[in-house]
């Protein structure tokens, strides 16, 4: 496809769910963002720094590869630690330093230059890929995202209560609107999707007509 899709929003909005769908039906290639940010803040919490330089430092550094559904970070396969319960606490402090922003965005605007991406995150429409063809900013009622994310954890066998879900959500959704640089806001041109009460095929299906429509349905 010789054009990109952002869709941004917030944590549990069904986003990366989603964004892997479109990206295989339409055979393009998704990534996801919010895996750097992960990956710098794990990078940071196993090299015990805690100053901004010295992240900012790491960062620099850092060779992150998203090779399909996996993530690398200087070679070694941090797929599923950047899920864990402590990165998730750190990860929104890592993403509001300004200096870590300006070089993921740079990361991801070479991956998406030359176009048959699906990008998705906070800020995907609203800087890093503001002409993209196609934005979509997907929502949820704070209490079914926080569900899905609790269901989602235990199915893998994680220890977590629905309460610190919830709470981890809240500090989450509110530092990410609140940063200096880049906050998760509804870029204008997105067309917005509450997915409460939908289910992930039918989101896929609302965001697959519209792009149709758009492509005069020669997809
Ligand atoms: O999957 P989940 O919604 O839990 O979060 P994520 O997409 O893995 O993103 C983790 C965090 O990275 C977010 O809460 C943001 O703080 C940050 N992030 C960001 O600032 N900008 C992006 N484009 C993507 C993620
Ligand atoms: O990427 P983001 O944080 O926005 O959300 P996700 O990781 O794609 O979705 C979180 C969980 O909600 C996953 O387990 C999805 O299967 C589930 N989900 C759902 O139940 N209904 C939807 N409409 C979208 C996602």
């Amino acid at each position: 496809m010789n054009f990109n899709i952002a869709i941004d929003g917030p944590a549990g909005a069904g986003k990366s769910t989603v964004a892997k769908i479109i990206a295989d039906k339409m055979n393009m290639t998704y990534i996801d963002t919010g895996a750097m940010y992960r990956a710098i803040t794990l990078l940071s919490i196993q090299n015990g720094k805690t100053d901004v330089n010295d992240i900012i430092e790491l960062a620099k550094q850092a060779k992150i590869c998203i090779n399909g559904k996996r993530v690398y970070v200087n070679g070694k396969d941090v797929t599923d630690d950047i899920r864990n319960i402590e990165v998730t606490n750190h990860v929104s402090k890592i993403a509001k330093i300004p200096e870590i922003r300006i070089l993921m965005t740079k990361i991801q605007q070479q991956i998406a230059k030359n176009k048959g991406i699906v990008m998705d995150g906070r800020d995907i429409g609203t800087t890093v890929l503001p002409d993209a063809k196609y934005k979509f900013y997907l929502t949820a009622d704070l209490k079914e995202r926080a569900d899905r994310r609790y269901k989602e954890l235990i199915r893998e066998g994680r220890k977590v209560t629905l309460q610190q879900i919830e709470k981890d959500i809240i500090q989450r959704d509110y530092q990410d609107k609140h940063r200096a640089v880049s906050p998760l806001t509804v870029a204008k041109d997105a067309v917005v999707i509450d997915t409460t009460a939908k289910t992930i095929i039918e989101v896929v299906n609302e965001i697959l007509d519209y792009i149709k429509k758009g492509e005069g349905f020669v997809l």
